[in-house]
């Protein structure tokens, strides 16, 4: 097998890399952050994800994962190069930074003294394959002196944080878009491992041209996002009715056209590096060739709004003014299982009660140091190691994650502990009626408000 070259150590990079080197494959993970390769080559896993550790582990212990900031010898010796930097949302517009892409594509053109394999796992605009194919062609009088023609291959990822090992190994599909032949035969053998199961047409292989692999990739986020506003856009009627959003979506999730998945609504509506930003990117690219993204801007005003409809909502539970308050918050990273923050609805929660003069008291089983460098430190901000410690005086408790440890509440200490039993849930995860009989004053999104039985 050829020898594997991994640029970008983050989420997609190093689950990549700790992925393949575990099932056999000699992989160097390249990154320009030395403080990071030397966590790594220490074998500390610099991002909390399941399994992730031990992979590398393996992989390190095999002697088949290396970690470096070496560029050039890496792409010396590798014939196979991932790109897998980060595409964040530029700061001026809606549009993907693809700056870091390039950077690596400059690197390879420097180093490489013959044709390589480009895979591009970064998730990027359609087009952006052919761009680097330009780029490559068109530095003839660059690096040694001579353009090669490097294959290169889309190859989207669909990892989800948290379950990112596990959605690698067990892929519901793997994604190559290329028309070089050679290319298809050196990337069937590199997901051969985990291909295992996968039968005649069945096979989860699916090769494609290199703009519809890359479309696929953000389309398929914004597909996924647009579920979930959708059930969002549907909790406000359903309020007024007294409809249950969570029967409702038993009762369509049981239709085998729509399915069950990613059609939880909440106040805490989905963030992460993700979702905004492939929704984001794709209105760019759309209204770039003179598009108009009409319904993908909607996915994202109903997400914005429904977070602002729930804060409301926090803000209505209250029995004093929000600046006399002490608001508890469980959950400050996008999801269960990451310490990431990014585009959390735990930022826009806590803004808005700082913006109205109350105090918070946080609690996050992982997210609680990023959430600090993200959001600074702020007067009014008390960062708590346990859950039932940030309730103590709280004038209401906000759930804002799906986590475990959320799922079932000790209402001896709810009602011992807070000066009011009132619990805003944005992730629908309690049953209102029971909330109800339990004393509590409970409110979610789309689902009937009952009245607190026991006086609280
Ligand atoms: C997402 C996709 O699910 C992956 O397939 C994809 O590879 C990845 O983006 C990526 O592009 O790298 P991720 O952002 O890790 O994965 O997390 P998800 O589990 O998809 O959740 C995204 C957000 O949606 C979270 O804030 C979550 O709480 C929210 N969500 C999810 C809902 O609000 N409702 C749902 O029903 C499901």
């Amino acid at each position: 097998m050829k020898k594997i070259a991994i640029f970008g150590t983050g989420y997609v990079g190093l689950v990549t890399g700790a992925c393949l080197a575990s099932a056999g494959m000699k992989v160097v993970c390249v990154d320009i952050e030395e403080r990071k390769i030397k966590m790594l080559e220490e074998g500390e896993c610099p991002i909390i994800e399941k399994d992730l550790p031990e992979r590398i582990k393996k992989g390190v212990k095999t002697g088949n994962l290396f970690f470096t900031t070496d560029a050039k010898t890496a792409i010396e010796e590798c014939d196979v190069i991932f790109i897998a930097v980060g595409t964040p949302t530029k700061k001026d517009s809606e549009e993907a930074d693809l700056s870091a892409v390039f950077a690596v594509a400059e690197t390879i053109n420097k180093h490489a003294t013959k044709r390589k394999i480009v895979v591009q796992k970064s998730t990027v605009p359609v087009g952006t394959g052919s761009q680097i194919e330009e780029f490559f062609m068109g530095k003839a009088e660059g690096g040694h002196g001579i353009a090669f023609f490097h294959a290169v291959v889309s190859n989207p990822e669909f990892l989800k944080e948290g379950n990112a090992v596990k959605d690698f190994e067990s892929p519901d599909r793997v994604v190559i878009g290329t028309s070089d032949e050679d290319a298809k035969k050196v990337m069937s053998r590199i997901y051969a491992p985990f291909m295992r199961t996968a039968v005649g047409t069945t096979d989860r292989m699916i090769f494609m041209s290199r703009p519809s692999a890359e479309l696929t990739k953000v389309f398929a986020n914004t597909m996924l996002a647009m579920r979930i506003s959708a059930m969002n856009a549907i909790t406000e009627l359903a309020e007024k009715f007294d409809a249950d959003a969570k029967e409702i979506r038993k009762g369509i999730g049981s239709d085998s056209r729509i399915g069950p998945d990613f059609l939880f609504p909440g106040g805490a509506t989905f963030g992460g590096s993700c979702f905004p930003k492939d929704v984001r990117a794709l209105i760019a690219v759309m209204e770039k060739a003179g598009i108009d993204a009409k319904l993908f801007r909607e996915v994202m005003n109903v997400n914005r709004e429904q977070r602002m409809r729930f804060v409301v909502k926090i803000f209505e539970q209250l029995d004093c003014s929000v600046s006399e308050s002490k608001i508890a918050i469980w959950g400050l990273s996008f999801k269960p299982g990451t310490d990431d923050v990014r585009e959390a609805a735990s930022l826009d929660v806590v803004q808005s009660i700082l913006d109205g003069g109350g105090k918070v008291a946080l609690f996050d089983a992982h997210a609680k140091e990023s959430f600090r460098v993200a959001f600074g430190e702020r007067a009014g901000v008390e960062y708590c190691d346990d859950q039932y410690e940030a309730i103590k005086g709280a004038d209401a408790l906000v759930i804002l994650t799906d986590a475990m440890e959320f799922r079932s509440l000790d209402f001896e200490k709810l009602h011992s502990l807070m000066n009011k039993v009132v619990i805003c849930d944005g992730k629908n995860l309690h049953d209102p009626e029971e909330m109800a009989n339990e004393g509590v004053q409970y409110v979610c999104m789309g689902r009937p408000v009952f009245t607190a039985k026991k006086s609280t």
